[in-house]
């Protein structure tokens, strides 16, 4: 491909220039050919921690590893070519001092060759967000419920519910904002609250759980597709993929048992006519 005809990707920059605009449509993404599919409608694919739990069936978070992120992170920047790519720092990545983020969203960055990173950013990382961002790595904060704090949070649970959550929430923004992220998850808000987070910070929020009110949507991939039993009740299903593709491997599963496969003769046949 020439350089000229080569797509141009999604920059930081651009997210961050659609505050108050179109709004942002965001993916997680996981794979090389899910990342294919979902890259032309999509203006950023997360390469979420959600893996664990998605991908590889952990109980949480919490055991992905920085190793597990850019294996997938490789994988995703294959398959995408327009969309900017974020990939998430696992938990123990980034929680231990600036220096220790830097290095590692350095080696996420410099290995998979994505965009940006993301942190979960309770007021604490604003020291953290501020040493990267100084230091070129575009970083997406991550607020409200911050899965990587389940265990110590007493599970997943919707955040701001008292007047005091509902504080720290909004601190949370304005501190993960003002330290120079260049847009912000809001994970498991009300309305309400999703939308004054909105309008006090300058950088595009991308809702999740967290009411139309924000600049952008993000969700797991797999949820909206249908591929669980069980989804956040937040999630509208765009598609029934358990029950489709338990169909089709019924469908296949009978026809190994029937024998009903073209014969390799019928096969060589069909390849030699098609030239
Ligand atoms: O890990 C993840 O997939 C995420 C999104 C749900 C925002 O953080």
């Amino acid at each position: 491909m020439s350089a000229q005809n080569q797509v141009r990707r999604v920059t930081a920059p651009d997210i961050r220039a659609r505050k108050g605009g179109e709004p942002l449509v965001c993916l997680t993404a996981y794979d090389a050919p899910m990342a294919r599919i979902l890259d032309p409608h999509c203006d950023l694919l997360l390469v979420g921690d959600s893996v664990g739990m998605v991908v590889h069936g952990l109980e949480s978070t919490i055991g992905v590893t920085l190793d597990m992120m850019i294996l997938h992170g490789q994988a995703v920047m294959r398959g995408a070519k327009r969309a900017l790519v974020a990939v998430d720092m696992p938990f123990g990545s980034y929680e231990q001092s600036p220096e220790q983020a830097f290095a590692n969203a350095a080696r996420i960055m410099a290995e998979t060759g994505c965009q940006a990173i993301k942190i979960e950013s309770g007021t604490y990382a604003a020291e953290t967000i501020r040493f990267m961002a100084e230091r070129s790595i575009p970083v997406i904060g991550h607020i409200g419920l911050r899965p990587q704090a389940a265990l110590a949070d007493g599970g997943f649970r919707a955040k701001g519910r008292t007047d005091a959550e509902r504080q720290r929430v909004i601190d949370e923004a304005i501190a993960t904002a003002e330290a120079g992220a260049f847009a912000i998850v809001i994970e498991g808000v009300a309305e309400d609250l999703a939308r004054e987070i909105t309008e006090t910070v300058a950088v595009p929020t991308i809702g999740i759980g967290a009411s139309a009110a924000c600049d952008g949507q993000i969700l797991v991939t797999q949820d909206m597709l249908g591929v669980f039993d069980w989804t956040p009740k937040f999630v509208k299903r765009y598609d029934n993929m358990a029950e489709r593709t338990d169909a089709a491997v019924a469908q296949y599963a009978s026809d190994v048992r029937d024998r009903s496969f073209p014969s390799q003769r019928e096969v060589y046949t069909m390849k030699r006519s098609d030239g």
